[in-house]
């Protein structure tokens, strides 16, 4: 039985498909641009852009598991080309809050791609992490450059979750029986300022960093590569309204794994040569 991973170059999937191999599953690798995916030795890697379902050629042949990122555009088309394959469950990686009628572009975006997966008569389990720790790498630029953090909302609360946390939860449900048909919130284990976010990256880099506010139309323009204006906006609003406001925890992470969540400061730790 082969485990197919998308998006191999992701944080998540690389994560995912290192424990995969090592405990023994039969892995394939399917990235945009397979020249690019690193996989562990043994693992076939092949060429899939969700969005252009015509690119999948054989991804799926000997499938019975997927792990698939929440790409909406093409999404009916890789559905169906998974289930003339045989594919049995499909774990997709979507969002806290996921929902198809939300205001919110990043929970519609999420929830337009879970009703498609629901939709498909393929048995799922849907992953819905909250902010990821990696999203922390923007400010890499400005810690190596000036020992600044720029931000417009310092005291905006956050569970960012640890990439390896999500990897997990992702392997426990892709090899353990009794989760089809669940929705899993997945945090990281507490909610803290991002200036708290910064004191701790500090310490584990051993110099100082300094937060700075930033305007909202810089910090926009910062966010332009990370996706469409209202996807941007999304974060931006959410961020906003978590000042002073707590982020929901859950305990799903170590339900799931029987491990308690990472902290930020280890993804901190394990993230030093991103900042250094
Ligand atoms: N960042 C957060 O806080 C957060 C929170 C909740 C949910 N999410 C969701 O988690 C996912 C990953 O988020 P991220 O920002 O951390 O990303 P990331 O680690 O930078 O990875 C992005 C991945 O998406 C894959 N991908 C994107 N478009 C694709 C396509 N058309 N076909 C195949 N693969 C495609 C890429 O695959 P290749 O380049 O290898 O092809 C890459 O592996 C996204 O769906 C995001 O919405 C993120």
């Amino acid at each position: 039985m082969t485990i197919l991973v998308t998006g191999a170059r992701g944080a998540v999937a690389r994560r995912l498909i290192r424990g995969l191999v090592d405990a023994g599953q039969k892995v394939r690798a399917a990235g945009r641009v397979p020249q690019a995916v690193q996989a562990p030795e043994g693992v076939e890697v092949v060429q899939a852009d969700l969005s252009r379902p015509e690119t999948l050629g054989s991804a799926f042949d000997g499938v019975a598991k997927v792990f698939l990122y929440a790409e909406p555009q093409g999404l009916d088309g890789v559905l169906a080309q998974a289930k003339q394959a045989g594919v049995e469950h499909v774990v997709l990686l979507s969002a806290a809050g996921a929902d198809s009628a939300s205001a919110d572009a990043i929970t519609s975006m999420h929830g337009r791609a879970e009703d498609a997966v629901a939709a498909s008569g393929i048995g799922w389990t849907f992953l819905r992490p909250g902010g990821f720790a990696t999203n922390r790498l923007l400010w890499a630029a400005t810690i190596r450059e000036r020992g600044v953090v720029l931000d417009p909302f310092p005291e905006s609360q956050s569970a960012l979750i640890h990439e390896a946390d999500i990897a997990d939860a992702a392997h426990h449900v892709l090899t353990e029986p009794g989760h089809l048909g669940a929705r899993y919130t997945l945090t990281g284990p507490e909610s803290i300022t991002l200036r708290r976010q910064v004191d701790i990256l500090a310490r584990a880099l051993g110099r100082p960093i300094t937060v700075e506010l930033q305007s909202l139309d810089d910090y926009r323009e910062a966010l332009r590569p990370l996706g469409p204006p209202d996807i941007v906006e999304a974060r931006i609003r959410r961020l906003a309204a978590l000042v002073g406001t707590p982020a929901p925890v859950t305990p799903t992470v170590e339900a799931l794994t029987t491990h308690p969540a990472r902290s930020f400061a280890t993804w901190a730790t394990d993230h030093i040569p991103d900042f250094s």
